[in-house]
């Protein structure tokens, strides 16, 4: 039942907000300033002890891993990354006792992570889940985890278990930051702009006939470039990923520092670009990547906290904490995916070539 929706993926993007409702309820616990997350099984001397953070997933859960590892490594001070969970499997990686290792995965049964994590257990590390649906088989073999609560997520390109993912992660970062040196302070602060999301989605959310406008015009591109940098680099590889899933127009998504050594070469007005550009310390490091691709006579959609004067169109987004900003600035360009692909009259809810998970190498 689609309610009144075209497609899943429109059902999806507009439940953003009840998703990420659901994924808070029951977990804040304001007279400590952290997070309850039941399924864990990590007290809290072996949270001190973890020495690294690896995230590994595929696809859209990989971007959210990306995102995930940034709020665990600033908000815990652990280090971490994410890697492709396919890439991993096949390096024969140093499995270290330090590290907690983290399998994202919406469905729970994609091939490529079940077996990474299978891999792992066989050499005794440990392995949580963020996973999705519940009971699957990635969230049976961990040895525990965070439920993403999102729902029942149907069309093949993922959105709202993208965001409740992201959501997931900044629990996972203030819980394990609160039981090592993130202060009482900041605890709060991360909860009250927690708190804010929901309402932050609707908001955004009402843009959508401006965002449809927009991808109407962007429709015609042949390819676009989608740039950010450091909390906004993860968002642009996950808005090009959405882009070229649900409209098949070819996207790039590039570091907006790395523009400089080489893709600059490509900007003319028929490539646009999509900057990711938060009000944050790098603010002006973006605003001149913006001037870079102006110079060049590129066009520039700019997602943004606020108007960005070198930039065609910016959609606004509103300010949440500087560490939960990514959470928040992909949701308008999953409604640029979607009315892009609409216009272009492309089979939304399942995109050639592709399944909701790949169950198999
Ligand atoms: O179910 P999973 O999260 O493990 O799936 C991983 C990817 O296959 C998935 O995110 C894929 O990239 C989607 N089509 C994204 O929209």
């Amino acid at each position: 039942d689609m309610g009144g929706h075209d497609t899943y993926m429109h059902k999806e993007i507009h439940e953003q907000a009840d998703a990420v409702d659901r994924v808070l309820r029951g977990r804040i616990d304001d007279r400590f300033s952290t997070v309850h997350l039941g399924g864990l099984n990590l007290d809290a001397r072996e949270a001190r002890q973890i020495r690294r953070v690896k995230i590994l997933g595929c696809g859209t859960s990989y971007h959210a891993g990306m995102i995930g590892a940034q709020m665990i490594e600033e908000l815990a001070r652990i280090p971490a990354d994410a890697e492709p969970a396919s890439e991993f499997r096949y390096r024969n990686a140093v499995v270290d006792p330090d590290t907690l290792y983290i399998a994202v995965s919406q469905s729970g049964e994609t091939y490529d992570v079940l077996a990474a994590v299978q891999e792992l257990k066989r050499k005794g590390a440990r392995v949580l889940g963020v996973v999705n649906v519940v009971g699957s088989a990635i969230a049976r073999e961990a040895d525990g985890g965070v439920y993403v609560h999102a729902g029942p997520e149907v069309c093949v390109v993922s959105t709202k278990c993208f965001t409740n993912t992201t959501v997931a992660f900044a629990l996972l970062a203030l819980h394990l930051g609160r039981t090592r040196d993130l202060s009482v302070r900041d605890g709060k602060r991360i909860i009250e702009g927690l708190r804010k999301l929901p309402e932050q989605i609707n908001e955004i959310l009402k843009q959508e006939e401006e965002i449809k406008e927009l991808a109407e015009a962007y429709a015609e591109a042949r390819s676009m470039l989608f740039i950010g940098r450091v909390r906004g680099y993860p968002v642009a590889r996950e808005a090009s990923l959405k882009l070229k899933e649900v409209s098949y127009i070819h996207a790039e998504a590039y570091p907006a520092s790395e523009l400089k050594h080489g893709p600059l070469a490509l900007i003319e007005p028929a490539l646009p670009t999509v900057a990711i550009v938060p009000d944050d310390d790098l603010l002006e490091k973006n605003r001149a990547a913006l001037e870079e691709i102006k110079a060049r006579s590129g066009k520039i959609l700019a997602v943004a906290h606020q108007h960005q004067e070198k930039a065609d169109q910016t959609v606004i987004v509103p300010k949440n904490e500087d560490e939960l900003d990514p959470i928040l600035m992909g949701i308008p360009l999953q409604l640029l995916a979607y009315h892009t692909a609409k216009a272009l009259g492309r089979d939304i809810d399942k995109p050639r070539n592709l399944a909701k998970s790949v169950t198999v190498e």
